[in-house]
């Protein structure tokens, strides 16, 4: 049997990663850690102010979702991080040099459509405008899937449970 996958969920905000992540992990057997949860308050005051970070806030927040994921080597795990830029995936896997990432891909006006839709959630909808700007997809080099976010939350899964059983063959 193969290695189970610590799964990095990634993608902009609203592209679905706090709700495939539990459900994926769920299909998978393993637990989840929502990223969101390892940022120390002043990030969430700054997000919750409107104000983007800059990435001396989010080096520490990676190397600790990095460790959750360096945790779970060889048992599997699913956490979710946006790590939109290339060097913010460098960051986790410098913890974490197993972890695949799921990219979460989907067009503007349907993740802002879904975005208008959510409500209490920190992070407003003008700052999806940068998160494309920022974005960086998955680069030949880097393991892991992209999977398109159209249909249904249990549709996403499934697409993702097969892309992520192709990259173990
Ligand atoms: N497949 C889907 N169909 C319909 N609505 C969805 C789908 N996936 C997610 N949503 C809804 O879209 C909104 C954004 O999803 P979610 O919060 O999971 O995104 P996120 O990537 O975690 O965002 P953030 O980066 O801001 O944490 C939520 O209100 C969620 O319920
Ligand atoms: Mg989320």
């Amino acid at each position: 049997m193969s290695t189970p996958h610590v799964v990095v969920v990634m993608g902009v905000a609203g592209t679905g990663k706090t709700t495939i992540g539990p459900l994926l992990a769920a299909e998978l057997g393993v637990p989840y850690a929502e990223g969101d949860d390892f940022h120390p308050a002043a990030n969430i005051a700054k997000m919750s102010a409107g104000t983007p970070l800059d990435d001396s806030d989010r080096w520490p927040w990676l190397d600790a979702i990095g460790q959750w994921a360096h945790g779970r080597a060889g048992l599997g795990g699913v956490v979710s991080s946006s790590a939109l830029k290339r060097v913010y995936r460098d960051r986790l896997r410098a913890e974490a040099p197993g972890a695949v990432f799921l990219h979460l891909t989907g067009d503007r006006a349907l993740i802002e459509e879904r975005m208008a839709e959510r409500k209490g959630h920190f992070m407003p909808t003008a700052l999806l405008d940068s998160q494309f700007a920022t974005l960086q997809p998955l680069q030949e080099d880097e393991a892991g899937v992209s999977v398109d976010v159209s249909g249904t939350p249990e549709e996403i899964t499934q697409r993702a449970v097969a892309a992520l059983r192709r990259l173990e063959s």
